[in-house]
């Protein structure tokens, strides 16, 4: 079970899936703008339960390590990458996004999908994602942002539902903390909330993923009420949060 105190990431690991805005078909976009082959040395930052890091290994052949600041992600992308079959091409690691323990230049490619979204200090984690890949190699980024001002309801109920502390930068916000860690060559694309996009999502977890996510969400609604008033209080979004809420693909050559 959870932690009492219910929280976002919790919920996640417990379920057993991770997400990001865009689903399955941003993480194929962000690979292909990355130039990720089998030769190329990747690095995903806040890898959640493993899902991106297993199919990188799985469909290139390349090796990945993951880091995630949460020790029950980091185990649940461990079982998932034996499961697979992939363990001998990835690595996970409990590490922070704003300090990774690895040498300048370390990696071909640093991926990170919505963990920055998540962090006070964003510049911090582009700058060192920056700084351990090789020069000529990649940086992408698919996070959350503002299409337009929201109302401060709509900020504030989004701060809730997802547990994000810090701002919303806007596209043009992260364009400059990339031209700011010195990469060049930038690819900025912005989308909106798309429904058939998002349901691509399952397209990385399989059938087992989804039953555990199915079942385990089905018995905490049914025996746990904390987790009935979490769901209908907080982890809603508002009404008409599309209009102001997207994400976008930030990609940058070292
Ligand atoms: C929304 S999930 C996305 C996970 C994964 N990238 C995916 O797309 O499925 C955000 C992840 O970032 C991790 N995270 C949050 N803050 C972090 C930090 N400072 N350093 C590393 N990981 C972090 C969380 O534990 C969580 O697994």
């Amino acid at each position: 079970m959870p932690d009492p105190e219910l929280s976002y990431f919790e919920l996640q690991a417990y379920i057993g899936t991770t997400k990001h805005m865009g689903g399955f078909e941003t993480t194929k976009e962000i690979i292909e703008l990355c130039h990720i082959n089998k030769d190329t040395y990747v690095l995903d930052v806040g890898c959640g339960v493993g899902a991106t890091a297993c199919y990188l290994a799985k469909e290139y052949g390349c090796r990945v390590v993951g880091v995630d600041l949460r020790k029950n992600m980091v185990a649940l992308s461990d079982e998932r990458a034996r499961k697979e079959g992939v363990a001998s091409l990835v690595e996970f690691r409990v590490a922070d996004a704003q300090d990774l323990p690895f040498d300048y230049a370390h990696f071909d490619v640093a991926l990170c999908e919505s963990v920055a979204t998540f962090i006070e200090d964003k510049q911090r984690v582009v700058d060192e994602l920056a700084r351990v890949v090789r020069p000529g190699g990649t940086v992408g980024f698919n996070e959350e942002l503002w299409l337009k001002t929201p109302p401060a309801e709509v900020v504030a109920h989004v701060k809730r539902a997802w547990e994000v502390r810090p701002d919303l930068p806007t596209a043009d916000d992260w364009r400059e903390m990339l031209k700011e860690a010195g990469l060049r060559d930038l690819v900025v694309k912005t989308y909106k909330f798309d429904a058939r996009r998002e349901s691509t999502q399952l397209k990385r977890y399989r059938f087992r993923d989804m039953w555990r996510m199915f079942s385990r969400t089905l018995s905490l609604y049914v025996k746990n009420l904390d987790f009935r008033a979490y769901m209908k209080g907080q982890y809603r979004l508002p009404k008409g949060v599309f209009q102001y809420l997207g994400y976008g693909l930030f990609v940058g050559r070292r």
